[in-house]
């Protein structure tokens, strides 16, 4: 069977919206994934030495197993590109057994040791001064564009009225940020160390605003109606600080959005 005959058309249809160039709309997520996927490999075939930011979480963990899977059959090469952290908690180790819940342990596990990719640019959620980390980061951050960002979305409390984060910049935090170190709102913490059991400090280095908006293309994944919440917020509530993931409609025309129907469900109740 030639590579052609495996890849599946998936079917979607997409919402039209004023400011987001995108927003792709697809039964499961499996296949929100599936697509999201066959956009970067499409995007690293023209430029093998891209440079992507990876998100962590649950929600890119199959859009992670569809890359590993076209590499391991040699469908795209990612061994040129260069890999980049889109945040870590703080203080946090790359030792799975002590930080469990630690980015960079993700991050070498689902992304940069199947991927291939040797230039692993990795924050150091160890270092002693934060702020002189996320400078040294910010400087190889701004060395190279960034050809892809890839984001998933926080969870919004209506009752704080914060929340829909993208990497750890949470509520209040003004959009002309760079990489920083961000005290976590309660609505995270809550989902940390309530919802998923971890023990996780309430501070994180994060790219800021400002990165993230920087990137070539942004591509942000959600599934389910919580996650639709976040992004009707996001999509369809005030631009500003209060609502970080507002800030990707200030570039809208770079982002696409890879949703599935459950989270698109929630766009009408505004
Ligand atoms: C993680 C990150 C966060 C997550 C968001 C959603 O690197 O930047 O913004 O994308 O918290 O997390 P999940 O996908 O676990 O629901």
């Amino acid at each position: 069977m030639g590579l052609e005959a495996k890849i599946s058309v998936l079917p979607y249809y997409e919402i039209k919206h004023p400011e987001i160039s995108r927003i792709r709309v697809f039964p499961t997520p499996e296949e929100a994934a599936q697509a999201a996927a066959e956009e970067i490999i499409g995007v690293v075939r023209v430029n093998p030495q891209a440079a992507i930011t990876y998100a962590t979480g649950d929600t890119v963990i199959p859009l992670y197993e569809n890359l590993a899977r076209a590499v391991k059959e040699g469908r795209v090469d990612f061994s040129e590109t260069s890999g980049f952290h889109l945040d870590e908690y703080y203080p946090c180790g790359p030792d799975i057994n002590e930080y469990p819940h630690g980015f960079v342990a993700y991050l070498r596990q689902r992304v940069f040791t199947p991927l291939g990719i040797k230039n692993a640019n990795e924050m150091n959620g160890l270092a002693p001064e934060g702020e002189a980390e996320a400078k040294r980061y910010d400087s190889l951050l701004s060395a190279q564009p960034i050809e892809i960002a890839i984001l998933g979305i926080g969870p919004w409390s209506a009752e704080t009225q914060t929340g829909c984060h993208i990497a750890f910049n949470e509520s209040g935090t003004p959009f002309s940020e760079k990489v920083h170190v961000q005290t976590l709102d309660p609505v995270t913490l809550m989902r940390d160390r309530q919802e998923r059991g971890q023990d996780s400090p309430e501070r994180a280095l994060t790219q800021g605003v400002a990165n993230i908006l920087e990137a070539r293309r942004i591509f942000l994944l959600a599934y389910g109606e919580k996650k639709g919440q976040s992004l009707r917020e996001a999509l369809f509530g005030e631009i500003g600080p209060q609502r970080p993931a507002s800030a990707l409609r200030l570039q809208g025309q770079k982002v696409t959005l890879f949703i599935d129907e459950a989270a698109a469900s929630q766009f009408g109740k505004l």
